[in-house]
């Protein structure tokens, strides 16, 4: 019984896929900066509305349209938007939107045509609408009306032109028609916008090609997490090599991303994503160089030539004198980060393989060295930038074969060391120069704040949305 237990749940942890690599939160701070954009932006929109047509009939044989319905002027309340835990989603109320409209009205009793204008007011409008979030088969986030209640206190119209004055002892009735037609138009129209939103997630990618060489993949690995108090969206983050779609030897851990109401958003950024990159690119053969006498600069007045290996391998100028030398250079594995509080950790394991060139190009191997080295640095947000530093610990030149012999890799891995000086202060140059922090078209990031943790990197930001003037 027991054991079949076992099998269940780890059939149902395989089942379910793994952990995310990458966490993005939304907290209600910047739940509500993005209601606030919306309803500005319906706002702005509201007054280029098209009104569909409405016609009927009144008193069983007076057929009438209203026709070239717009808003003449609007009071569109702020609405109030909170996260909504029993639907997995966001439940939004609006109450007391008033809207006037202007347009023009048609009668046909028989063969009597009539017609004229009309101003039409619409008071107390309340719209409770409730949104759940899920997840479809692809990882992509989808979104569904779960439920919506829209009430129009009360419609005042008044008609001008024609026989209007006859319609005065009908526009009670009216109103009540008119009343009901828009309560009755209002969810529909509602969740009409909400497929159209469904629509466009389901157009979105759930990968894409960072390079030639790797690709990230970022769906959902969980439904959507709603509470009271933020919303928080699992995502895959893993990168893949694009000509070797392999799952790395490792996995991604669980991480919890402090809750940070201080904040419109919370990105979690896990070891395991970083790592992953690390191995798409090593196994897109990106951490291997070949270095020969034409790579090493003039004016460090040195040649890669086996005369010039004397001090190093003392046997060397003997065996192969005066040879140009070859040296393949790659990652034995693939470099992994660990994140660590306030501290980033690098392990590389290196390899060195040297070749003589004889004169018919023929290339004879000398020896194989193993170069391990470990890096520890910093990662932090600065001038709305990403920066970084590295040092290096420990490097540590082994040697791990030889075609010539045994010799003593101290002096080798002395110069090493200098040279990884200069390199490593040439790439901290770089690192300190930073890069700009990911951003949307018009969703750009400020005040925002990087913190170390273990296993992963918390990143707290606000946002910004460009409006199309801020664009220009
Ligand atoms: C109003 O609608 C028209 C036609 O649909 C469009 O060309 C125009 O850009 C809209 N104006 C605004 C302010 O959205
Ligand atoms: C999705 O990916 C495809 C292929 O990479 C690309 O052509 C398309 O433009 C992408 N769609 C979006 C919405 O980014
Ligand atoms: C909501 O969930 C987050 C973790 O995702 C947790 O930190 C927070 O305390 C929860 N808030 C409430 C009100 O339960
Ligand atoms: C030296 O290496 C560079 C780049 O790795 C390569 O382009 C060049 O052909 C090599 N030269 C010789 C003589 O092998
Ligand atoms: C090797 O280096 C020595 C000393 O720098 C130089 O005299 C010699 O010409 C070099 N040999 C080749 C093949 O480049
Ligand atoms: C090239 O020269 C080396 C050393 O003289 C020799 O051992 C090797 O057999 C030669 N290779 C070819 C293909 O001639
Ligand atoms: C450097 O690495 C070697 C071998 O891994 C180790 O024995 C040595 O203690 C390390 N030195 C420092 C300063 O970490």
């Amino acid at each position: 019984m027991f054991p079949s237990i076992i099998a269940l749940l780890t059939l149902i942890s395989v089942a379910c896929g793994q952990s995310p690599g990458l966490q993005v939160i939304l907290t209600n701070k910047g739940l509500q900066y993005g209601k606030h954009v919306g309803a500005g932006w319906i706002q702005d929109r509201l007054n280029n509305i098209t009104f569909p047509d409405i016609s009927g009939k009144v008193l069983g044989a007076i057929h009438f349209t209203l026709t070239g319905i717009t808003i003449t002027k609007c009071d569109f309340p702020e609405p109030s938007v909170e996260f909504y835990q029993d639907a997995t989603g966001f439940k939004t109320s609006m109450s007391g939107l008033s809207v006037a409209l202007a347009g023009w009205w048609k009668t046909q009793f028989g063969i009597i045509h009539d017609g004229g204008s009309f101003n039409l007011a619409i008071f107390s409008v309340d719209v409770t609408s409730v949104v759940g979030l899920g997840k479809d088969a692809d990882g992509r986030l989808s979104v569904t009306s779960v439920s919506c209640d829209a009430n129009v206190g009360d419609v005042d119209m008044q008609f001008y032109g024609g026989a209007s004055a006859i319609f005065k002892p009908f526009v009670k009735y009216f109103k009540g028609r008119i009343r009901g037609e828009i309560q009755t138009h209002i969810c529909p129209k509602l969740e009409e916008a909400i497929v159209m939103i469904e629509e466009q997630l389901q157009a979105m990618n759930v990968s894409f090609d960072v390079d030639q060489d790797v690709t990230l993949e970022f769906p959902l690995t969980d439904l959507p997490v709603v509470n009271a108090s933020s919303m928080n969206l699992g995502l895959k983050g893993e990168f893949y090599s694009i000509k070797h779609h392999e799952e790395p030897p490792f996995k991604p851990q669980l991480f919890a991303v402090p809750e940070q109401q201080g904040y419109m958003l919370s990105v979690g950024l896990s070891e395991f994503t970083l790592n992953s990159a690390s191995y798409g690119y090593y196994l897109a053969g990106l951490f291997q160089a070949l270095i020969n006498d034409s790579v090493i600069p003039p004016s460090l007045h040195m040649h890669l030539n086996t005369s010039e290996m004397g001090p190093f391998i003392p046997q060397l100028p003997k065996m192969f004198p005066d040879l140009l030398m070859n040296l393949q250079v790659y990652a034995r594995d693939a470099p992994l980060f660990s994140f660590q509080p306030g501290a980033i950790k690098l392990d590389f394991h290196g390899a060195v393989k040297a070749f003589a060139i004889q004169p018919n190009h023929t290339q004879t191997p000398l020896f194989n060295l193993n170069v391990d080295s470990d890096f520890s640095g910093k990662v932090w947000v600065a001038d709305g930038k990403l920066k970084a530093s590295m040092g290096m610990n420990n490097l540590t030149v082994t040697l791990a074969s030889s075609e010539v012999g045994p010799f003593k890799t101290d002096a080798i891995e002395k110069v090493a060391k200098l040279g990884s000086t200069v390199f490593m202060a040439k790439v901290n140059e770089i690192l300190g120069k930073g890069a700009d922090l990911p951003r949307m078209k018009q969703v750009v990031p400020v005040n925002t704040v990087l913190q170390m943790d273990m296993g992963f990197i918390a990143i707290f930001s606000d946002a910004q949305v460009l409006t199309d003037g801020d664009l220009d």
